[in-house]
């Protein structure tokens, strides 16, 4: 980890010696984002999970460039994982997180505890709709509500005039842009481009749980979505062919389990017959007992 000489924040305030306000409570985070407002600066929320990735920095560097103050949250959300899932593991690493926060120029960090976001006796949650049935959705029942509801609690507390997400999580994206259309909520929300490797594997905090092995299989994900790129590329239209090829590319790496492969329209994540530039091709799979996620758009490719 870089040292932080002289650098260490103050809860709730910046320093001479840093820029970061660190704010853990509701309290802390109401002044904060009152000065910014009484300052005319515009607020810019990225909401993260913590162990801060490239990924992760650059939703930062997009806040940045279209908001005057950056303030980013990390709270691992109990309300997302399910019963079996990552949640005691989830890899956190907050002193290297400031320091990256910093670094790129982030105003705040909002570093809630669960009893802040959820105090005992909180049971109101976000229930999203149809398009959180299938995918990612069947897959990890009530992920989203969780997802939605950690949002939309995230939105009252900082008011933002404009809050960053990334693409790579695709469905997730579609819910929150759905849940601010229908909500009629007065956020942007700005959409930020995966963020890969050299070797294409898409940037994600469990990349870390990866053995070096499955490390290595796990660029299968992203060959598999370049090829069926490619074929669109060539002229090839029918979603069926498309799977074909990308199953047929995932089967020959030893190790990987497939959960979906979905190519659908932008709006509702609707499976598609006849693929366009508008078209997303998803995939979920398990590489050792690692789950990853993957997806481009057929007008863009590998981003
Ligand atoms: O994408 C994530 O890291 C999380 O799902 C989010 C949006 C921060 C909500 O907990």
């Amino acid at each position: 980890m870089p040292a932080r000489c002289g650098k260490e924040s103050i809860r709730g305030e910046s320093t001479a010696l840093s820029r970061l306000a660190e704010l853990a409570t509701i309290p802390e985070l109401r002044s904060w984002t009152h000065s910014q407002r009484a300052a005319a600066r515009r607020i810019a929320l990225v909401p993260t999970m913590g162990y801060l990735h490239e990924g992760h920095l650059a939703l930062v560097d997009e806040a940045r460039r279209r908001a005057e103050a950056v303030i980013l949250s990390i709270f691992v959300n109990p309300l997302q994982f399910g019963p079996r899932e990552d949640l005691a593991r989830y890899p956190r690493d907050l002193p290297r997180d400031r320091v990256l926060a910093e670094a790129r120029g982030v105003a705040a960090l909002f570093v809630p505890t669960v009893e802040t976001m959820y105090p005992p006796g909180s049971e109101v949650r976000v229930i999203p709709g149809k398009t959180a049935e299938r995918w990612e959705g069947a897959a990890r029942p009530g992920h989203f509500s969780g997802v939605l509801t950690v949002v939309a609690k995230l939105f009252h507390l900082v008011e933002p005039q404009l809050a960053c997400f990334g693409q790579k999580d695709i469905q997730q994206l579609t819910l929150i842009k759905r849940m601010v259309r229908d909500l009629d909520w007065p956020v942007e929300i700005v959409e930020v481009s995966t963020v890969r490797e050299p070797d294409g594997l898409a940037l994600s905090s469990r990349n870390a749980y990866l053995s070096t092995a499955d490390r290595s299989r796990a660029t299968v994900l992203s060959r598999a979505l370049l090829l069926a790129h490619r074929a669109f590329c060539e002229g090839e239209r029918q979603a069926q062919v498309l799977e074909e090829r990308m199953a047929g590319e995932l089967r020959r790496e030893p190790g990987v389990t497939v959960e979906y492969i979905a190519i659908v329209e932008p709006e509702a994540l609707e499976p598609v017959s006849v693929v366009d530039q508008q078209t997303i091709i998803a995939i979920a799979a398990r590489i050792g007992g690692t789950r990853l996620i993957d997806n481009i758009r057929l007008a863009h490719g590998l981003t």
